[in-house]
């Protein structure tokens, strides 16, 4: 009975995932790949989110400012329940100076609910979010909130987008001091299946990839945003969650689609 169930499951794999093998989802890839150091101060929402060990925390996940209180990131970077595992910096330029950053600590830490760690499903719901001990200074220099993007906004396909984090700069390779951003472009979730992410939905997921295959995301920038021209502005559309094994830049990027969370972000941060 139980080889039956396996083989079954073995059989839907193979079938859902026609690409098993170069589609080795790796949830905690996403440095930048091919990027730039970003201007200081050009994305003031973006955070650094923390994992620490015995009081010592190192860069683990980007975020998003919400409002003075809250923070999205992607909800496998929260998965610990213990505020003392989580540190946030926000206002950082370069990891190395920390002079001008506002550092705090979760008191509410909730991935989303129905967040699925799962590569054969594409990893569904991978946002959450965190409220700080206390109110951020939002009048602070380099700190400010995000616009996410509505979703009378559409799909965004096509659109250059600018990613950043302090991701690894390749697969494997290191954490760079200075926040990285590279330009990249929205596939439809059409693209998105047929580029190697078989398992897009178009409610879960907003994937990116470059025209020419060089820029990507890469281990430590899960969780940071996606940031699109909206208007006359730069709004997030999206949360950095997976990328295929080894940070390929060939391969699309999957990013959590900040749109059709909108509500789910609004209940969850009264
Ligand atoms: C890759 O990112 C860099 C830095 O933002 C940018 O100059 C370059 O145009 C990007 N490449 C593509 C193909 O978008």
């Amino acid at each position: 009975m139980k080889t039956f169930i396996l083989l079954a499951a073995l059989l839907f794999a193979a079938e859902a995932a026609p690409q098993r093998k170069s589609l080795t989802l790796s949830v905690h890839a996403k440095r930048i790949v091919n990027g730039v150091d970003a201007v200081k101060g050009s994305w003031p929402w973006q955070v650094s989110v923390q994992a620490c060990t015995a009081g010592f925390c190192t860069h683990n996940c980007g975020g998003s400012i919400i409002n003075a209180e809250w923070v999205l990131t992607a909800a496998h970077c929260i998965t610990n329940p213990d505020p003392e595992a989580h540190r946030l910096v926000f206002g950082l330029h370069d990891r190395s100076d920390e002079s001008e950053s506002l550092i705090r600590k979760p008191t509410v830490i909730r991935p989303h609910e129905d967040f699925i760690n799962d590569g054969f499903l594409a990893f569904p719901n991978d946002v959450g979010v965190l409220k700080v001990d206390s109110p951020l200074d939002l009048a602070r220099p380099n700190i400010s909130p995000a616009k996410l993007v509505s979703a009378d906004v559409g799909p965004l396909d096509g659109t250059e987008c600018t990613i950043t984090g302090w991701g690894r700069l390749y697969g494997g390779g290191p954490i760079p001091e200075i926040l990285q951003q590279a330009t990249t472009r929205v596939l439809s979730n059409d693209d998105c299946i047929s580029q190697g992410i078989g398992q897009a939905q178009y409610q879960y997921h907003i994937c990116v990839n470059d025209d020419d295959g060089s820029n990507g995301s890469c281990n430590g920038d899960s969780g940071g945003p996606l940031n699109c021209p909206v208007g006359n502005d730069q709004q997030v559309a999206g949360v950095a969650s997976f990328v295929v094994t080894g940070c390929s830049v060939t391969a699309p990027a999957g990013y959590a689609r900040v749109s059709e969370y909108i509500s789910w972000i609004e209940e969850n941060t009264q």
